[in-house]
């Protein structure tokens, strides 16, 4: 029942285990990562009332030392990030030590950075507990706290040393955070996986509804894909990573217009994205019309917004260019960007005028407004 993913990057590989009920099994599972019988493990306080009797239960002799902190992106901030790593060193965390991150990916951007940093960096553990943390941030070693200039601009690359994923830990999440995460599944079909995509069509109703079997089936696709990626790229310099930020771009910028908040959740602001992305592609004669509206139409059916009308957002196109204009990897009036020959034909183009974006960003909002 118990499948496993190996991330393979030498002497930094590591392997993510998925399976329904593994959560019960942790404490066998993390055995060799474990000093003196005792785990610290670090969640938010809705994780931790939801789920920590569970994992202390699984772990068995093994005692937790929790480190509860408040739910949401403000915990991903300097002073969470001080009073964290205060609190690892209080603790005696050793370089060899392995610390857990319990919750979605704020705890596990947070966590991640604290292990980096710590003792110039000590070992850690991704246990997620969202689908988008399961299916995109325990894997591939990005962590990240926020910056007043940006999101996720101050971090390191870090890789955990083990991943446990239980998609049973998802019963509780609630419906509009497992569509957001489920954008990001979808993704994974758009960028070189046209039978995958085919698949979520087929089964997303139901794995929605909570179909646990379908939930693994669509963690272990995407997770997989993420791993491979990972792999061939570990820092983003190649360009194959960056096929991971379809959608991206546009989605960015519809949280930027919509102030990073609950309005727009990343994921929902990433369905958005994606579904521009290939629009704008086929605005650009690069891929069918057909495959654009197809997208778009999965993304309504599953409840997640398909255009900048249902992302709520009424901005015109300069103004959302804008947003793109300060973007890190600009220069000089172009930006690279993730467009589409096709479902499953993602490509970078590194050379995107974003004035050709903001007119046809601009059709959209007119669109959008009549
Ligand atoms: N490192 C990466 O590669 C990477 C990739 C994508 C996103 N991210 C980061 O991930 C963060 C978003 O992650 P997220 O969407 O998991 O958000 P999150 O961690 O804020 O979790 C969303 C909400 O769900 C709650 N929750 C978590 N697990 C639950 C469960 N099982 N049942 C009920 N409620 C639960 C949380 O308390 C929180 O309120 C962003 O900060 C983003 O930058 C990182
Ligand atoms: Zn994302």
């Amino acid at each position: 029942m118990t499948e496993r993913i190996v991330v393979a990057l030498g002497a930094r590989s590591y392997p993510i285990d998925l399976g329904v009920g593994l959560i019960d099994r942790a404490g066998e599972l993390l055995a060799g990562h474990v000093r003196g019988k005792r785990l610290v493990v670090v969640t938010d306080e809705t994780v931790a009332a939801l789920h920590l009797p569970r994992l202390a239960a699984g772990l068995g002799e093994i005692a937790i030392e929790p480190i509860i902190l408040p739910p949401g992106e403000a915990t991903k901030s300097w002073s969470q990030l001080a009073s964290l790593t205060d609190r690892l060193l209080a603790l005696g965390v050793e370089r060899n030590d392995h610390i857990v991150a319990f919750g979605g990916g704020v705890i596990g951007d947070l966590t991640g950075f604290a292990a980096a940093i710590v003792k110039r960096g000590c070992g850690f553990v991704q246990i997620p507990t969202t689908l988008l943390a399961q299916v995109d941030s325990s894997v591939g070693g990005k962590t990240a706290i926020n910056s007043p200039a940006g999101k996720n601009l101050v971090g390191a690359f870090h890789q955990p040393a083990r991943v446990l994923i239980d998609p049973v830990l998802l019963d509780s999440l609630p419906p509009r955070e497992l569509r957001a995460g489920y954008a990001e599944v979808v993704k994974y079909g758009l960028i070189d996986d046209a039978g995958f995509f085919a698949w979520c069509e087929a089964n997303a109703p139901a794995l929605l509804a909570g179909d646990v079997a379908l939930r693994l089936q669509a963690i272990t696709t995407s997770v997989a894909a993420k791993a491979r990626i990972v792999a061939a790229d570990e820092r983003e310099t190649s360009g194959q990573r960056a096929l991971l930020n379809l959608g991206h771009t546009f989605g960015h910028a519809l949280e930027a217009e919509t102030g990073f908040s609950a309005r727009l959740l990343h994921g929902e602001a990433i369905a958005a994205g994606m579904a521009l992305a290939f629009r704008f592609s086929a605005s650009q004669g690069l891929c069918a019309e057909e495959d654009a509206a197809r997208v778009a139409g999965h993304l309504r059916a599953v409840g997640l917004p398909d255009s900048l009308a249902a992302a709520g957002v009424t901005a015109s196109g300069e103004a959302l260019a804008a947003h793109m204009a300060h973007d890190k990897k600009m220069s000089g009036g172009r930006l690279p960007f993730l467009l589409a020959h096709g479902i499953g034909q993602t490509f970078l183009d590194r050379d995107v005028d974003l004035a050709a974006v903001a007119a046809f960003l601009d059709d959209e909002a007119s669109f959008a407004r009549s």
